[in-house]
């Protein structure tokens, strides 16, 4: 613990679910730099899921694929030998879920988060823990006074989210509450990072929830309904930025408890207005239901830019998104590019 706890360049680190939006992103980031990484998916054979880590570069010399189920007890105990860091970002993510408490959402997050904490309990080499948690685990709580400027010291209210559902929100608050419960008890050095909505290059084959619903705003068929609008006012952030703050706080000797990761907070209307003049030629909504507007709140992420973090503003993660969309041809011939 103490100064020793960080990783450097050229150590061994694991990244859980590797083949995720996030994940791969950090899978490339940490190759960039030197370091060793040892990933896991749930299906290394599926060529659709792992052969874009595979083709990273330093991937033939530095990555290497193993096989990791969240609700497999000991599952990862083999996996974390040996490594120095541990980045825990595996977690089911989706807004909407049928059976939240036992299958979808809840039982992964937050029992495979256990799991993956017990087996670095059991490794000596590891030296830090990163778990991926969200500013959902912050935001979301019944009284939130106007104004509030949401911080580390914020939680999301179970019971608020139980009551109406929101199984996502819930799991991840648990599974982070679980996680430092752990920590705590067996002496395990654990740092949180809590990233808002995430945006910018999908790397896997298939493109992730969160980028499927921008997708979805984009071409204006996630305007009127419930989806886009169950987030009134969200925090977006690089999805680059966010690989970038799992490594400083891993790095970092004195990283110590939570840290909120995100670029500018922005109410749904003013998002819709911006992208829709940024982007004329999509039918990007600017009007969202009275219903769903959500109090004002901001971030207070100044814990991540002492370690030295500047976000990249919320146009240059649109347009870095949106040209990945381009080369993927999810958009016709006739939409120009900015
Ligand atoms: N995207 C955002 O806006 C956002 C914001 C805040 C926090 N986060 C957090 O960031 C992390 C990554 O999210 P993402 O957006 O990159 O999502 P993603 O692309 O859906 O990645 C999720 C990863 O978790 C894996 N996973 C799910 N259930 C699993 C299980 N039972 N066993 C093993 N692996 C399992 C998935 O594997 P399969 O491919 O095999 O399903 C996938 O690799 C999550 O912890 C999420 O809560 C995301």
């Amino acid at each position: 613990m103490g100064e020793a706890a960080q990783s450097s360049p050229g150590e061994l680190v694991c990244v859980t679910g590797a083949n995720g939006f996030l994940a791969s992103c950090l899978v490339k980031c940490l190759l960039e730099r030197g370091y060793y990484v040892r990933a896991t998916v749930r299906d290394p054979g599926n060529a659709d899921k792992v052969s874009h880590l595979l083709r990273l570069p330093g991937a033939s010399e530095r990555l290497e694929l193993r096989e990791a189920d969240l609700l497999t007890e000991g599952s990862f105990d083999d996996v974390v030998r040996g490594c120095r860091g541990v980045f825990h970002t595996a977690s089911p993510v989706t807004a909407f879920t049928v059976d939240p408490e036992v299958l979808e959402m809840i039982a992964p997050a937050v029992n495979g988060t256990l799991n993956v904490l017990k087996s670095c309990a059991k490794a000596p080499s590891v030296r830090r823990v990163v778990l991926t948690s969200s500013t959902s685990a912050i935001r979301f709580m019944p009284e939130m006074p106007f104004n509030s400027v949401l911080d580390d010291t914020s939680w999301s209210s179970e019971d608020f989210c139980r009551k109406y559902k929101m199984w996502y929100y819930l799991a991840k608050t648990v599974a982070e509450r679980r996680a430092w419960e752990f920590a705590e008890k067996n002496n395990l050095d654990l740092v949180t990072v809590l990233p808002s909505f995430v945006v910018g290059p999908v790397l896997p084959k298939n493109l992730s929830s969160t980028a499927l619903d921008v997708l979805g705003l984009l071409k204006g068929t996630l305007c009127d309904a419930k989806k886009f609008s169950i987030y009134p006012r969200m925090g977006y952030v690089h999805v680059e930025d966010v690989a970038l703050a799992h490594i400083l706080v891993m790095e970092a000797p004195g990283a110590r408890g939570r840290y909120i990761c995100s670029s500018t907070v922005m109410d749904n209307d003013k998002l819709g207005e911006l992208l829709a003049m940024r982007y004329p030629q999509f039918k990007v909504p600017t009007k969202f239901p009275e219903s769903y507007k959500s109090k004002y709140y901001t971030l207070d992420t100044s814990k991540l830019e002492k370690l030295g973090l500047k976000f990249r503003s919320v146009e240059d993660m649109f347009d870095d998104c949106l040209e990945n969309f381009y080369h993927r041809g999810l958009f016709s011939l006739t939409d120009t590019l900015y």
